[in-house]
């Protein structure tokens, strides 16, 4: 990631993990074209980081009440396929937040719109969570933003507010500004925490070649029907710390849409299995792939079976809790 100088105003970092769903149910299709979903979401190890800091003349706009004009700017450029500018969720939050707060942005790609003396608030993204893969990156990123530009921009909205923002970004965006583990119904967008004992093994396997929410979505339109199966067996396994009941009650009804986009990935998680996996399954719309193991010497072991079949293979725990904001 290139690096911005060091902020002249307040600056503050944010890590945020990623989201695996340990369940997750397709009721059908709603009015407004998206699924009806039972989802049981459980945030996961693997962190995209997000600093945020206030840059611009000294005693001009560094007092909250004094931020009316704002330019927002990205600064990463090197994760390759990461949406930018505009386009990126990360800035699409900062700019829902600014209107929001009564801030008027401007990207600085359009620098006219506000002066050059005015304030100029950077985002710098440090992405490890992979793109397109599965795992509510970009959503992620946008809980992120929300959380660290409240602070800094002195917003003082409660996380609630946070989570309605966050809906109209993407449908993972409100469980990922609070984390932890929660059922969530509707999009994905109506949450509720839930009851998690101890904490799970992980193997977390992706792929390079990113796969389309959207993709997925419309291939279980043109195959699949919606399904009735409940979340109970996943919830009452997290709450009896029972890690071999969960890998037996993982759940995902788009993996017949995923694995027939992605045939190799119906073999992946035979392999998986095969490397005594207590359960694996796919996370989210994919591709990446999560095998439940019984202890991390196990998880380290199916990571190294596996490893061939994958572009990358790394080991996590869950749940790994919500947005962590820290002092830069
Ligand atoms: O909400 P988000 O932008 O993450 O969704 C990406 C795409 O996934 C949507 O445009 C839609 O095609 C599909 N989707 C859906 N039903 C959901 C969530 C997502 O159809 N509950």
């Amino acid at each position: 990631m290139r690096s911005a100088d060091q902020p002249d105003g307040p600056c503050v970092q944010v890590r945020v993990p990623a989201k695996i769903n340990l369940f997750l149910a397709v009721r059908g299709v709603r009015d407004d074209g998206y699924h009806e979903l039972i989802t049981v979401f459980q945030t996961v190890s693997v962190f995209d980081r997000l600093r945020v800091g206030v840059y611009g003349p000294p005693g001009r706009g560094h007092h909250p009440a004094a931020r009316r004009r704002m330019r927002v700017q990205l600064l990463d450029g090197e994760a390759a396929g990461l949406p930018q500018a505009e386009h990126n969720l990360a800035m699409r939050a900062a700019r829902v937040l600014a209107d929001h707060a009564g801030i008027a942005t401007a990207a600085t790609d359009a620098p006219r719109a506000v002066g050059q003396s005015d304030p100029r608030t950077v985002l710098e993204l440090t992405k490890g969570i992979p793109i397109a893969g599965g795992m509510a990156g970009g959503s992620a990123d946008a809980a992120a933003a929300l959380v660290a530009l409240n602070e800094l921009w002195g917003c003082a909205l409660p996380r609630e507010d946070l989570r309605e923002l966050g809906a109209d970004l993407g449908s993972d965006v409100p469980f990922c500004v609070v984390g932890g583990t929660a059922l969530a119904s509707g999009r994905g967008t109506a949450v509720a925490q839930v009851l998690c004992r101890g904490s799970f093994d992980w193997v977390v396997a992706t792929s390079d070649q990113p796969l389309a929410t959207a993709d997925v979505y419309s291939r279980w339109d043109a195959d699949c029907v919606p399904t009735e199966i409940e979340p109970d067996a996943v919830l009452a396994a997290l709450r009896a710390r029972d890690a071999e009941a969960l890998g037996a009650a993982l759940h995902n009804d788009l993996e017949p849409a995923a694995f027939a986009l992605r045939p190799e990935l119906a073999a992946a998680k035979a392999a998986m299995l095969e490397a005594g996996a207590l359960g694996a399954v796919l996370s989210g719309s994919g591709p990446t792939m999560l095998a439940l193991a019984d202890s991390p010497v196990s998880a380290a072991r199916i990571a190294a079976a596996v490893r061939e079949g994958f572009d990358g293979v790394q080991v996590a725990t869950s749940p790994a809790g919500g947005p962590d904001i820290r002092p830069c």
